[in-house]
């Protein structure tokens, strides 16, 4: 257990988890109906459900999940979908809570719940539910229908890299997981807890940090992190955010894996609300506070000076650059046209074949940059 972890049934819920949330609700609000679309059935598996609600009644992870999903003004034309959102919490007494405050909700809904969203509560360790998964889509020889996993746990046990790949091997699984970093920053090389390393990484390889100090020592177990999510799982797309406490160090990354590029684009734009400088980071101390700069001012620059360097000298569709954004930057393809291709032509950096007397249509334009 982390040093901090709370005992009590509920707790306080800290600007970092609302961040967490919020970053969560967004982009359920655009996976749900995306999946829905093109799937008879979708998963939301929440791995480490907590009990419900904070101590002051803000909802967790399961509520918002369930209230993205119901009150999407969507979700009327979802009816064709089955939903079945699974939340694991190994705590009888958060277990216990969680049950009630589902039912409430229900309640609180006039009985009217409906008939393709299913909800399943196991009281239970996260790694025996995920076992239990496999084993019934073994016995059924069936893939995992479409699933968002949302891996949460207060520390470094619980969740093996070995079980998660095996898990969400399938097409369209994906994982949004909080990684406890500072506990990985503080033992990684004390001995202590090797085997849940091993166990948390899927190698041995947290045990080259031994050496690397602060800001490398951090940046060397986030790489590894993500190049675990990778090889071992299989993402093709991992992108991760840092949560800063108020004494300003980053406490855990949550990282998004996915293998499709819909997906990582739904993710950046969440991310991209939570923290506005683009930076991929929230900290408790600049939480509530206002932002001096516009999305412009940070994005212009940069976005313009990447594409030229990448692209001078060569045609292509504007489609390669909006997959290049989104892929190869921090930037959002929603940045493109309006910070870097307008401004580019304009100073007459590229020239524009489009079909019609402006903009940039996806599909029929094509830009040509001027040689470096
Ligand atoms: C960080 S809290 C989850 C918060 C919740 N996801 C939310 O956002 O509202 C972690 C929860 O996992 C539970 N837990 C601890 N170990 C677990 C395990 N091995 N499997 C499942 N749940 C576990 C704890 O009791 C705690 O409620």
């Amino acid at each position: 257990m982390a040093s901090g972890t709370p005992r009590t049934t509920l707790w306080e819920l800290d600007p970092h988890t609302k961040a967490k949330h919020d970053i969560l609700r967004q982009y359920l609000a655009g996976w749900f109906p995306v999946l829905s679309t093109y799937h008879g059935r979708v998963v939301f598996l929440d791995g480490f459900a907590g009990p419900g609600r904070y101590k002051n009644g803000e909802p967790g992870s399961p509520l918002i999940a369930l209230s993205t999903l119901l009150d999407h003004s969507y979700f009327p034309r979802m009816k064709g979908c089955e939903f079945l959102f699974i939340f694991c919490e190994q705590g009888r007494d958060r277990a216990d809570n969680l049950k009630e405050e589902i039912q409430r909700f229900a309640d609180e809904r006039g009985g009217d719940w409906p008939s393709n969203v299913k909800i399943s509560i196991k009281n239970n360790e996260f790694e025996q539910t995920a076992q239990d998964i496999l084993e019934t889509l073994k016995t059924q020889k069936a893939q995992l229908a479409p699933t968002f996993a949302f891996v949460d746990p207060f520390g470094v046990t619980g969740l093996p890299m070995d079980l998660l790949a095996d898990l969400l091997s399938f097409n369209r699984c994906e994982l949004f997981v909080n990684y406890i970093v500072n506990t990985a920053v503080r033992f990684a090389t004390s001995g202590q807890i090797d085997d849940r390393f091993r166990e948390l990484y899927g190698t041995e390889d947290f045990l080259k940090a031994e050496g690397l100090q602060g800001q490398a020592r951090l940046q060397f177990l986030h790489d590894l992190y993500e190049r675990q999510l990778k090889e071992r799982c299989g993402f093709d797309y991992v992108q991760s955010f840092g949560m800063m406490n108020n004494t300003g160090n980053i406490i855990y990354y949550l990282f998004y894996g996915t293998r499709n590029t819909k997906g990582l684009q739904l993710m950046k734009d969440a991310m991209w609300r939570v923290d506005a400088g683009g930076g991929y980071t929230f900290s408790d101390r600049l939480a509530g506070q206002d932002i001096l700069f516009t999305e412009g001012d940070l994005v212009s620059e940069p976005l313009r000076a990447a594409l030229l360097d990448k692209f001078a000298g060569r045609t292509v569709l504007v489609d390669e650059l909006e997959g290049y954004v989104l892929v190869h930057t921090p930037y959002r393809p929603a940045h493109l046209r309006k910070y870097a291709l307008s401004p580019l032509e304009k100073a007459g950096a590229i020239s524009v074949d489009r079909p019609g007397r402006s903009g940039f249509p996806a599909g029929r334009t094509r830009i040509t940059f001027r040689p470096a």
